[in-house]
C-alpha cells in the first residue's frame, strides 16, 4: 500500500471518531464509539493497524509513527469526552445547566430551650429586669440555709441530692458541702448578699434534681428567677409582672390571665403555684411568693423597710407548651430531625 493511502485513510478514521466522541451525549454512546473506534479486536484504529504491514517497506517508519500520533490522540480525545459527561459539561462548552435548583446548605440553629431562655430574657429585660448569673455547684448555705430550709427539711436528705465530695476536696475554701443546685432561687440570695436593695433581677440555668427521667421530668432542667425587692412591693405587683411576662410570650391577641394557687416554699410567705389560662383550661408554670421575712434578714436586709417578690418558672414547661412537644426527653437526645422543627 501507498504511504499516501494509508495516511489518507488514517486521517479519515481520526477524524470520524473524533467527530463521535464529541457528539456523544452520554456515556453508552461514547461507550459504543470508543469499542467502534479504539476497540482491541475490531476497533476501526486496530484495523488501520494490521494495514500498517502493507505499506512499502521504506515508508513503514513514517507510517508506524503517524499511526501512533493518531492512537495517542483519539485516545485523548476519548478521556476528554468522558470527563466532559461524568462532568456535566455539554458538548457545546456550557459549564453547567444554570436552571437546576442549587443545592441547600445546612445551616443550624438554636436549640428550642435556648430560644425561649433568650427571649424570656428579652421581655424580661423590658420590663427592667436584669439577666445574671449563678453558678451549678453551690453550697448548702445559698441551696439551703439561706432559702429558710433547715437542716431537718426533707429536700435536705443527702440521698435526693447530687453532692459532689470530689468536688469539695478541690475548693479550698469550700466550708460547707457542694452539690449541684436544685433551684435557681440560690441566685436570689447570691444577689442580695451582693446588693444592697433595690433589686430587680433573672436568673435562667440549669438545676438538678434525682428524678428519674419520664415525659414531664428530666434529672436536669432549667428555670428562670425572678427577684425584685423595693419599698412597697406587694402580691399585685407579682401577678402584673407575671401577667405581663406571659402576655408577650404567649398572648398575642388573646388575653392572659394568672391564677394563684396556694402553696408553700420555705424561702416566700405568702407561696403560690402560678397557672396562666391555656387553650380553655389552667397550665401550671411554677412557684412564687413574697420573699420571707427570714430571707431578707439573713442577707442583711430589713423586712421593715423592703418587702420583694420572687417566682421561679420551668423554662421546658414554656418551651413544650409553646411547640406542643409533648416530652422533655426529647429536647435533650439531639436528634436533629426532632430539634430543626423549631
Ligand atoms: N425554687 C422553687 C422551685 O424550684 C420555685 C420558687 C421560686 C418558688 C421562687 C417561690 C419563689 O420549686
Amino acid at each position: 500500500m501507498a504511504l499516501a493511502d494509508f495516511l489518507a485513510n488514517l486521517d479519515a478514521l481520526a477524524a470520524e471518531a473524533q467527530a463521535q466522541f464529541t457528539a456523544a451525549t452520554d456515556s453508552a454512546a461514547l461507550e459504543v464509539a470508543r469499542v467502534a473506534y479504539l476497540g482491541a479486536k475490531a476497533g476501526k484504529l486496530r484495523l488501520a493497524q494490521k494495514g500498517l504491514g502493507k505499506v512499502d517497506s521504506g515508508d513503514k517508519p513514517a507510517a508506524g509513527k503517524r499511526f501512533n500520533e493518531v492512537k495517542t490522540l483519539l485516545e485523548a480525545e476519548f478521556e476528554s469526552a468522558q470527563e466532559r459527561l461524568t462532568s456535566g459539561k455539554s458538548a457545546v462548552g456550557e459549564a453547567f445547566d444554570v436552571t437546576l435548583p442549587g443545592r441547600r446548605r445546612r445551616i443550624g440553629h438554636l436549640h428550642p430551650i435556648t430560644q425561649t431562655i433568650r427571649s424570656m430574657k428579652e421581655i424580661m429585660g423590658r420590663l427592667g429586669f436584669t439577666a445574671v448569673e449563678g453558678p451549678e455547684i453551690e453550697d448548702e448555705w445559698h441551696n439551703f440555709e439561706a432559702l429558710n430550709i433547715p437542716l431537718v427539711h426533707p429536700a435536705r436528705d443527702p440521698l435526693d441530692n447530687f453532692y459532689l465530695e470530689s468536688a469539695q476536696k478541690l475548693v479550698a475554701e469550700a466550708t460547707s458541702p457542694l452539690l449541684l443546685r436544685s433551684q435557681t432561687s440560690t441566685v436570689q440570695i447570691r444577689v442580695m448578699e451582693a446588693t444592697p436593695p433595690p433589686v430587680r433581677i433573672i436568673s435562667l440555668g440549669r438545676v438538678y434534681r434525682p428524678d428519674t427521667a419520664d415525659a414531664t421530668h428530666y434529672p436536669m432542667f432549667h428555670q428562670i428567677e425572678g427577684l425584685l425587692v423595693d419599698r412597697g412591693v406587694t402580691m399585685a405587683d407579682l401577678k402584673s409582672v407575671l401577667r405581663l411576662f406571659c402576655q408577650s410570650y404567649f398572648g398575642g391577641d388573646d388575653e392572659v390571665h394568672i391564677r394563684f394557687r396556694p402553696s408553700f416554699f420555705p424561702f416566700t410567705e405568702p407561696s403560690v403555684e402560678v397557672d396562666m389560662n391555656w387553650q380553655g383550661g389552667w397550665m401550671e408554670m411554677g412557684g412564687a411568693g413574697m420573699v420571707d421575712p427570714n430571707v431578707l434578714r439573713a442577707v442583711g436586709y430589713d423586712p421593715e423597710e423592703v418587702t420583694g417578690f420572687a417566682f421561679g418558672l420551668g423554662v421546658e414547661r414554656v418551651c413544650m407548651r409553646q411547640h406542643g412537644i409533648t416530652d422533655i426527653r426529647a429536647l435533650y437526645q439531639n436528634d436533629v430531625r426532632f430539634l430543626e422543627q423549631f
